[in-house]
C-alpha cells in the first residue's frame, strides 16, 4: 500500500463503496438507488423511499403494506423509556434526548443477531417506528404534559404532526411534511453517516449505530445549521439589513448558515424543492415573514460567494417550511434525524453486509522519546 495525502475532513477520499445514493455536485443531481431525488419527492412517501434505501428496491404492493402496516403497529414507546424522559432536564436539547432514547432502546433489545435476516428487518421497523414517536414524546413531556399515543389510522407524516401539535394535521401539510422526509432521507457519507458506518463496523447493534449518528447529526456545521437559519433570520430582521449583515460576514470571513455544502457547488436540489414546498404552504396558510429575507439573502449571498460555489444548502428552506408547520425551532434536527434513520440504517445494512472495522492511519507529529518528570519535579 502506497502512503497518502493527508486530507483534512477526509476531503474528496472514498470512505467505501456503495450502492445506496449518488450526488453529483456540479449538477445538482441526487439519487437514490439511482432514482432521482425530485422523482421520489414528487411521486414517492417517506416510508416507500425507505423501503427503497434499506432494501435496495421499491417494495411490491404487498411489500410496501407489510411495511407500513408493521411500523404502524410499532409506534408506541415502552414505559420505561417514556419514564427515563421524565427525568431529563426540560431545557436540554431535543437532540440529546433523542440520542439517549435511541441508545436506550438498544438495552431491550441486546442480544445481537447481525446475521439473522428477522433481527435486522426488527431492528429496522423498531427505529423507523418509534424515533418520531420520541421526539414528539419529549417535545410534551419536557413541558410537564403526558405524550400522546400514536394513532395507528394515520400515516407515517400524519401521525407525527398529530402526536406533535396534538391535533389532526391538515392533509397538505402531512404531505408537504412527508416529502421533507423524503428529501432528508439519505446523502452519501455525510458526517452523521460516516459516524453510522464506523459504529456498524464494529459489529455492535443498530441502536448504538443510530445513537451515534444522532451525536453527530446534532453539530452546526451538519444538521443543526437549520436551527441556526432561523436565528440568523431573526438576528438580520428585515430586508434592508441583509446586504450589510452579509458584507461584515464576507469581511470577517464568518460562516452564513444554510449555504455552503462540501459536495454542492450549485443550489442544493433539495434546497430548490424545499423552497416550492415553502411557497406551497404559504400558498394556503400565509407567508411567513421571514421568506423576503431569505430570498434577499439568497440573492446577496449569490452575488458575494457564488464564485466559490456558495449557494443556499438542505437546510436554508427547511426551517421556513418547518415554522409554517408550526414546529419549535429546537425540533428541526429531530426531525432531520427521523428522515435520515433510513439512510443510517441502509448504510448499517450494508456495512455489516461486507464489514471490515474502519481504522484509518494517521501522520503523528509530537515528539518521541521524552524523559518522565516526576510531579514533584515539574514547574
Ligand atoms: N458562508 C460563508 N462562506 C462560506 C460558507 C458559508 N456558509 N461555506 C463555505 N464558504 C466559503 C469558505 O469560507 C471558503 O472560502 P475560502 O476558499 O476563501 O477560504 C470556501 O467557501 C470553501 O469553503 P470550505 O470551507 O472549503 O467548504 P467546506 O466543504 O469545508 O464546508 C460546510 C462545507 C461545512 C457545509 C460549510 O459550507 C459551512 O460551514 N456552511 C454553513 C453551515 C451549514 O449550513 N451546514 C449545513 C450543511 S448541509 C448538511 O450538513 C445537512
Amino acid at each position: 500500500m502506497t502512503a497518502c495525502e493527508y486530507r483534512p475532513g477526509l476531503e474528496g477520499i472514498p470512505a467505501t463503496q456503495s450502492s445506496i445514493s449518488y450526488v453529483d455536485g456540479h449538477q445538482g443531481i441526487l439519487e437514490y438507488r439511482g432514482i432521482r431525488i425530485d422523482e421520489l419527492a414528487q411521486k414517492s412517501t417517506f416510508l416507500e423511499t425507505a423501503y427503497l434505501l434499506i432494501w435496495g428496491g421499491l417494495p411490491s404492493k404487498q411489500e410496501l403494506n407489510d411495511f407500513q402496516h408493521e411500523i404502524r403497529y410499532h409506534r408506541r414507546l415502552k414505559y420505561r423509556i417514556r419514564d427515563m424522559m421524565k427525568c431529563f432536564p426540560e431545557s436540554g436539547h431535543p437532540m440529546d434526548a433523542l440520542q439517549s432514547c435511541a441508545a436506550a432502546l438498544g438495552l431491550f433489545y441486546s442480544k445481537r443477531a447481525l446475521d439473522d435476516p428477522t433481527y435486522i428487518q426488527d431492528a429496522v421497523v423498531r427505529l423507523l417506528a418509534k424515533i418520531p414517536t420520541m421526539v414528539a414524546a419529549f417535545k410534551l413531556m419536557r413541558k410537564g404534559n403526558d405524550p400522546v399515543q400514536p394513532r395507528d389510522d394515520l400515516d407515517y407524516a400524519a401521525n407525527f404532526l398529530y402526536m406533535l401539535n396534538e391535533r389532526e394535521p391538515d392533509m397538505l401539510a402531512a404531505r408537504i411534511f412527508d416529502i421533507c422526509l423524503t428529501l432528508h432521507a439519505e446523502h452519501t457519507i455525510n458526517a452523521s453517516t460516516f459516524s453510522a458506518m464506523v459504529t456498524a463496523s464494529t459489529l455492535t447493534d443498530p441502536y448504538a449505530v443510530v445513537a451515534s449518528a444522532v451525536g453527530t447529526l446534532a453539530g452546526p456545521l451538519h444538521g443543526g445549521a437549520n436551527e441556526e437559519v432561523i436565528a440568523m433570520l431573526e438576528e438580520i430582521g428585515s430586508v434592508e439589513n441583509v446586504r450589510p449583515y452579509v458584507e461584515d460576514c464576507v469581511q470577517r470571513k464568518a460562516r452564513i448558515m444554510g449555504f455552503g455544502h462540501r459536495v454542492y457547488k450549485v443550489k442544493d436540489p433539495r434546497a430548490q424543492i424545499l423552497q416550492g414546498l415553502a411557497e406551497q404552504l404559504f400558498a394556503k396558510f400565509g407567508r411567513d415573514a421571514y421568506y423576503d429575507i431569505a430570498l434577499e439573502l439568497e440573492e446577496v449571498i449569490n452575488e458575494k460567494l457564488g464564485h466559490k460555489g456558495v449557494y443556499p444548502n438542505v437546510d436554508f428552506y427547511s426551517g421556513l417550511v418547518y415554522r409554517k408547520l408550526g414546529i419549535p425551532t429546537d425540533l428541526f434536527t429531530p426531525i432531520f434525524a427521523i428522515a435520515r434513520v433510513a439512510g443510517w440504517l441502509a448504510h448499517w445494512k450494508e456495512q455489516i453486509g461486507e464489514n471490515r472495522i474502519f481504522r484509518p492511519t494517521q501522520i503523528y507529529q509530537g515528539p518521541h522519546e521524552q524523559p518522565y518528570i516526576p510531579v514533584s519535579e515539574r514547574p
